[in-house]
Order: structure tokens, then C-alpha cells, then sequence
């Protein structure tokens, strides 16, 4: 038997997870709740129910699981009402606008034992999820030295929608914890952080653009280079072809050096000496990762389905999403005082 699903949320990514959700025959989508017009549509669209009230749709549909693809700020209290009413669910990243509202989900969804699973849909991409493996096997030897890109050219009317470029919105928020939220996955925690944020081409009250400097706990150090007003092919979005609503344009986003070997993420190559005693005056080797072919957002929901059935707990865990969450403020905050920030600070 499916699984009956009520989506919270039928915007720019509400709809995509309705396609899925149309896709894939372990789950039904029963109900949808939006506060637009628009969205009556979307509800007509995919036969279900629709509604203007999250916590209507919950007591009147008593779903299985539900997903929320609402604006940041609404994410805690509709996961909350998913909590109360015991029915796991799926929240779109980041978790909360603010780490005081993600704390409050996480302590009542732990305390409940509700499964909340956090949208960072990249964890369940091949090339992420390799990568992360070859990282623990040792293959690239002690990771030193990471750089990540996400950077991208964002339309005009994208931003007439006011959340996206209000605080609480912005591309740190909205992009670059995905970036965040790949490197702590395949790297390990970040412990503090250095940043540049600037506002100087769109002038909206957050950032277009930042530039980052990390520490990892392990030791390893990074940088971060983001913008939504730069023309880019260095963003995983579109190097990945993953995404769902971006062409795919092949290049790397990120790139992971240790002391054996480099690789570069998601073209998946692992560059090397061929022999121990190699160093800088030796020609390197490249390898090619072969990757499985699945995609990240259909194992999104594959996986959203098995933690729904009680066959796995969630690969994004309502704890880690804070966790991300406070590192892409620590780099918010650290933008806005000058200063390093930690993110125990961030979580103290
Ligand atoms: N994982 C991803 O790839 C990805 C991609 C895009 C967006 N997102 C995240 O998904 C969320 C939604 O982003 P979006 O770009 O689709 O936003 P959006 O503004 O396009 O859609 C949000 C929808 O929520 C509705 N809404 C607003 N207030 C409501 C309320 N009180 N009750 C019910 N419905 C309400 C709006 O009418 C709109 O249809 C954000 O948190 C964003 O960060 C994730």
C-alpha cells in the first residue's frame, strides 16, 4: 500500500516534489495546503485535496507523511503541527530561520520520536555520497586544504517574492548551506569560520555575495565562494545535473586535496602521483569515480518513504540540520562583526 502524503507549500519547489511525489508509486499525494491562488491549481492538477490551512490538512487528511516546502520562516511551527499529530515529516532546508526555532523542533520532535527528515536533498546524490566514501577510506590520505563554489546568476523576478530577499532569506540561507551541508556530510564537522559578505550588486538587506574561510575539526581548512548575481558554471547545481529545474553544464564545484590525492566533486575525478615517492615534479595520474546513475532527489523520496515505513532513521536528522543551520549563520554573523565566529558559540 502507498503511502498517503500532504504537501505543505506548492511554490517553485512544492511543485517539483508534487511531480515526484505523482512519480513514484510508494507514495500518494492526498493533500495540498497553500495560502495562494496559484496553488488551488497545482492542487487540481495532481487530484488532491486542497486547503488553506497546514494544520486543517493534517487533522483532516491524517496523512502518513508530510512534506514542507514553506518560505524559511514558516518551517518550525508546520513540522511542529506534523509533530504533535505524530506523523513524520519531510522539511524543506533550512530547517528554521533562526537556531532558537530549530532547537525548539529538534527537542519536541526527539522528545516525541517523530522522524523529521531535513531537505538537503545533495546528501542523497551519488556524487556526494562517493565522495563522502572515498574521504572515510583514506583515498585522498589526510585531508588538508577544500574549496567549494556555488556561485550563479539568479533573474530579476525571482526576488519578487519578498522572503527570498529579506533576512531569514538570501543565498547563505537558501544556497550556500547546501555547500555547508556537503562538506560537513564528506568532511566532517566545521568548527569556525571567517567571512566577507557583501550586498554591493543587488542591494537587497542580505548578501549576494560571500566569501568564507574554514576550519574543519579535523584540522583540514577551506574556502567558500558564493554569489546569486555572478554568470557561473561553478555551482553543484548546475555542474551536477541534479537539480531540477537547471541544465546540466559539467564542471566542478568542489574540490578536496589531502596529502595522497585531490578530488574534484561532481565531475568525480581523483587526481594522484602513480608512485608513493611521486611529488610536484611528477606528472600526476587522473582516475575517473563511476558513479550509480540515481538521482538525488528520487533517492530523496525513496528514502523520506523508508524512514515513513520505519526501515531507516533519517539521513538528515532534525540535530544535524541545526547543526548546518548554525554554520551558515556563524558565517552570517561572522560577515557582519568582522570576526571569527565558532559554531559551539553559534549553538551555546
Ligand atoms: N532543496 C531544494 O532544492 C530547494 C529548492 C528551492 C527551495 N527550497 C526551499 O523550499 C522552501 C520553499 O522555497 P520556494 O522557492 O519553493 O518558495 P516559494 O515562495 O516559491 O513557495 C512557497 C509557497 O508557500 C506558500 N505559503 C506561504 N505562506 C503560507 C502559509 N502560511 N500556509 C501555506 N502556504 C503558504 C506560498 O503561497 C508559496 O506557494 C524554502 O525553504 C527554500 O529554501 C529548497
Amino acid at each position: 500500500m502507498s503511502q498517503k502524503i500532504v504537501l505543505m507549500g506548492a511554490g517553485l519547489i512544492g511543485r517539483e516534489h508534487a511531480a515526484m511525489l505523482r512519480a513514484n508509486p510508494r507514495v500518494e499525494l492526498v493533500g495540498i495546503a497553500d495560502v495562494s491562488e496559484a496553488a488551488k491549481a497545482v492542487a487540481d492538477e495532481f487530484s488532491a485535496r486542497f486547503f488553506t490551512d497546514v494544520r486543517e490538512m493534517l487533522d483532516r487528511m491524517k496523512p502518513d507523511g508530510a512534506i514542507i516546502a514553506l518560505p524559511n520562516a514558516l518551517h518550525v511551527e508546520a513540522a511542529l503541527a506534523c509533530v504533535e499529530r505524530n506523523v513524520p515529516c519531510m522539511v524543506e532546508k533550512p530547517i528554521a530561520d533562526s537556531l532558537e526555532a530549530a532547537m525548539r523542533l529538534v527537542t519536541e520532535a526527539e522528545k516525541a520520536g517523530v522522524p523529521v527528515l531535513i531537505g538537503h536533498q545533495r546528501r542523497h546524490s551519488p556524487d556526494i555520497a562517493k565522495a563522502r566514501q572515498i574521504v572515510r577510506d583514506g583515498a585522498l590520505g589526510r585531508l588538508v586544504a577544500v574549496n567549494a563554489m556555488w556561485m550563479t546568476d539568479k533573474p530579476v523576478p525571482y526576488f519578487d517574492v519578498a522572503w527570498r530577499r529579506l533576512p531569514g532569506g538570501g543565498p547563505l540561507l537558501i544556497n550556500l548551506i547546501h555547500d555547508v551541508d556537503c562538506l560537513r556530510f564528506i568532511c566532517g564537522d566545521i568548527n569556525e569560520v571567517m567571512a566577507f559578505t557583501s550586498n554591493a550588486i543587488r542591494s537587497f538587506e542580505v548578501e549576494d555575495t560571500a566569501s568564507v574561510s574554514v576550519r574543519f575539526a579535523g584540522g583540514a581548512l577551506g574556502t567558500l565562494l558564493m554569489s546569486d548575481a555572478a554568470v557561473s558554471p561553478f555551482n553543484w547545481d548546475t555542474a551536477a545535473g541534479q537539480a531540477l529545474y537547471f541544465p546540466h553544464q559539467p564542471e566542478n564545484s568542489y574540490h578536496l586535496a589531502g596529502t595522497k590525492a585531490t578530488l574534484s566533486i561532481p565531475g568525480m575525478d581523483i587526481w594522484r602521483h602513480e608512485t608513493e615517492a611521486g611529488h610536484w615534479q611528477h606528472a600526476l595520474v587522473r582516475q575517473h569515480v563511476t558513479l550509480d546513475g540515481s538521482r538525488a532527489y528520487e533517492n530523496q523520496l525513496d528514502h523520506f518513504a523508508d524512514v515513513i515505513e520505519g526501515k531507516a532513521e533519517p539521513l538528515i536528522s532534525a540535530r544535524d540540520g541545526a547543526i548546518t543551520l548554525a554554520t551558515v549563520l556563524a558565517i552570517s554573523r561572522a560577515g557582519r562583526e568582522h570576526r571569527t565566529v565558532t559554531v559551539s558559540e553559534m549553538l551555546a
